[in-house]
C-alpha cells in the first residue's frame, strides 16, 4: 500500500514511523514534511488540493492520511472522495467539531454530552451578563481557529470581561474571535482520549496525558504541548466506560443523525471532575505530542487501521496494543512560544545508552535539512524524545537519557513530563 501522509510535525513523523515497520506498506510520501520526514520516505512541495490528488493518481497512492486540522476544515476529504480517492479524515462539515467552537457546544448540547456550562455571543452584553453569573476563574474562548491560542483563563470578572471586549472587536483573533464562547471554569485533570472513526464504529486508544504549559509544574504560558505519556493511570475502567457510553456513542450517532457522519480522528479534550469526564473540546485530528506517544503503542499495522476507518470497515478489524508506556519530551527551541528562534544545527551523541537503541526514539518536527545535509532546529517545537518501558518511570527515564544526548543552541524542556503519573 502506498501511502501519503499531509502535514510537517513530529505527528506526522510518528504516523510515518508506524508505517514504516508494517510490512504492507510500499512507498510512503509527506507533503510537505520536514527535514528528517525524507528518511522515512519522499517529501513532496505540494499543498494544494488539486496538485495533491493528481499526484496520488499518478503515483498509485492508495490511502492519504491527513494530520493537521487546516486542511479538514477547509475540505480536503470532500475533495478527495469526490475524485474517488481513500483519505482518512474528517469531512468539511464534520471537521466543524473543532473549526467552530460555537458548533462544538451547540452540538455537546443537542445530543447531552457533559460540557462546561456556556454561553456563545457575538453581543458583549450578553458576555458581560453571563460573566456576571461566574466566579471566577473564568474561561473565554474564540470561535474559530486560532492554533491552540483562542483561550483566555481569566482571573477575575473584570479581566474575563476585557478579554471578551477584545475578542469581539477583532483585536486579539481577528475574524475567528467575531463570536465567542464564555464558561465555567472546570477544576479537575485533564486527558487527551483519541476514537478513531469510520463514521459507525471506533476504535480508542489508550488515554493520554499532555502539558500544555511551557515550564514544570504546569507554570508559564500555553504552549502546542510540552510533552505527553500514555497510557495514564489516571483513567480506570469506569472512566473508559463513561466515555464511551456518555461521550464517544452520542457523538457518532449525533454526527450520523445530523447528516455528517464521523470519520477520521475524535480527539476527545477530557476534563475528570470528580470522576466525572466533562468534555472540554473536540479536535479533528491526532493531538501532537500525544500522536508521537500513542503510535509506538499500536501492535497491529497501523496501515489497517486507518484504510479500514477511511474505508467504512472498522467493524471487521481487532486493533491490539503493546502492553507497555511511552513517554515523550518535547524539545523546543530558544523562544518558543513567544517567537521563531535563528536556525540552529541539531548535534545528537552516537548514541552511548545501548539501551536507547531499543527502547527510545526520536520523532523530529520543527527541522529542516540545510545544504550541508545536516539537521537544523528551524521550528519552534524542534523535536520529541520518545522513550518506552515497562513502568512509567522506566520509558520517563528512557526519554530523558535520551534528551541528554540532544543538542542545539537555546534547547529547552520540561523536566517533569509525566509527574501526574508518578
Ligand atoms: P481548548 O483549546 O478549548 O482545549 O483550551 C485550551 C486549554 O485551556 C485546555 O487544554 C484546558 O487546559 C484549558 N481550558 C479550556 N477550557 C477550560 C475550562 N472550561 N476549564 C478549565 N480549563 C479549560
Ligand atoms: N497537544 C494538544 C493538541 O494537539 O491540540
Amino acid at each position: 500500500m502506498n501511502i501519503l501522509i499531509i502535514g510537517a510535525g513530529g505527528r506526522e513523523y510518528s504516523i510515518g514511523m508506524a508505517l514504516k515497520r508494517d510490512e504492507s506498506v510500499g512507498q510512503l510520501y509527506f507533503a510537505p514534511g520536514n527535514g528528517a520526514t525524507d528518511e522515512l520516505g519522499e517529501n513532496i512541495a505540494m499543498s494544494d488540493f488539486d496538485t495533491l490528488a493528481d499526484f496520488c493518481e499518478t503515483n498509485g497512492v492508495d490511502l492519504t492520511i491527513v494530520g493537521p486540522e487546516a486542511p479538514l476544515v477547509e475540505g480536503i476529504v470532500d475533495y478527495f472522495e469526490a475524485r474517488g480517492l481513500t483519505i482518512f479524515g474528517p469531512s468539511a462539515a464534520a471537521a466543524q467539531l473543532e473549526g467552530s467552537k460555537i458548533f462544538m457546544k451547540n452540538f455537546l448540547a443537542r445530543h447531552n454530552v457533559p460540557t462546561a456550562k456556556y454561553v456563545e455571543t457575538d453581543s458583549l452584553e450578553v458576555a458581560y451578563q453571563f460573566i456576571n453569573t461566574l466566579e471566577a476563574p473564568i474561561v473565554v474562548k474564540a470561535d474559530g481557529l486560532c492554533g491552540g491560542k483562542g483561550v483566555i483563563i481569566a482571573q477575575s470578572r473584570d479581566e474575563a470581561k476585557k478579554a471578551s471586549g477584545e475578542m469581539l472587536s477583532g483585536n486579539s483573533f481577528g475574524d475567528a474571535g467575531t463570536s465567542i464562547v464564555v464558561e465555567e471554569f472546570l477544576d479537575g485533570y485533564e486527558l487527551s482520549v483519541f476514537a478513531i472513526c469510520d463514521g459507525e464504529d471506533y476504535v480508542v486508544l489508550p488515554a493520554a496525558q499532555d502539558h500544555k504549559k511551557l515550564l514544570n509544574d504546569d507554570l508559564g504560558p500555553n504552549t502546542g504541548g510540552m510533552g505527553a505519556y500514555a497510557p495514564t493511570p489516571l483513567v480506570n475502567d469506569e472512566i473508559y466506560r463513561k466515555l464511551d457510553e456518555r461521550v464517544i456513542v452520542p457523538t457518532l450517532e449525533g454526527m450520523k443523525s445530523e447528516g455528517m457522519p464521523f470519520k477520521g480522528v475524535l480527539f476527545i479534550g477530557v476534563m475528570v471532575v470528580n470522576d466525572e469526564p466533562i468534555i472540554l473540546e473536540y479536535n479533528v485530528r491526532f493531538g501532537d505530542p500525544e500522536c508521537e506517544e500513542l503510535m509506538p503503542l499500536l501492535k497491529s499495522p497501523a496501515s489497517e487501521l486507518f484504510y479500514k476507518a477511511a474505508t467504512g470497515d472498522l467493524k471487521n478489524i481487532n486493533i491490539e496494543f503493546y502492553d507497555k508506556y511511552v513517554v515523550g519530551v518535547v524539545m523546543a527551541s530558544k523562544d518558543y512560544p513567544y517567537k521563531s528562534s535563528t536556525p540552529t544545527e541539531i548535534i545528537i551523541d552516537d548514541i552511548v545508552h545501548e539501551e536507547l537503541n531499543e527502547h527510545a526514539h526520536i520523532s523530529f518536527a520543527g527541522v529542516s535539512r540545510g545544504e550541508d545535509g545536516k539537521l537544523y532546529a528551524t521550528g519552534g517545537r524542534v523535536l520529541v524524545c520518545v522513550g518506552v518501558g515497562d513502568s512509567i518511570a522506566e520509558a520517563q527515564e528512557r526519554a530523558y537519557l535520551l534528551v541528554g544526548q540532544v543538542h542545539f543552541i537555546g534547547k529547552q524542556c520540561r523536566t517533569d513530563i509525566a509527574y501526574q503519573a508518578l
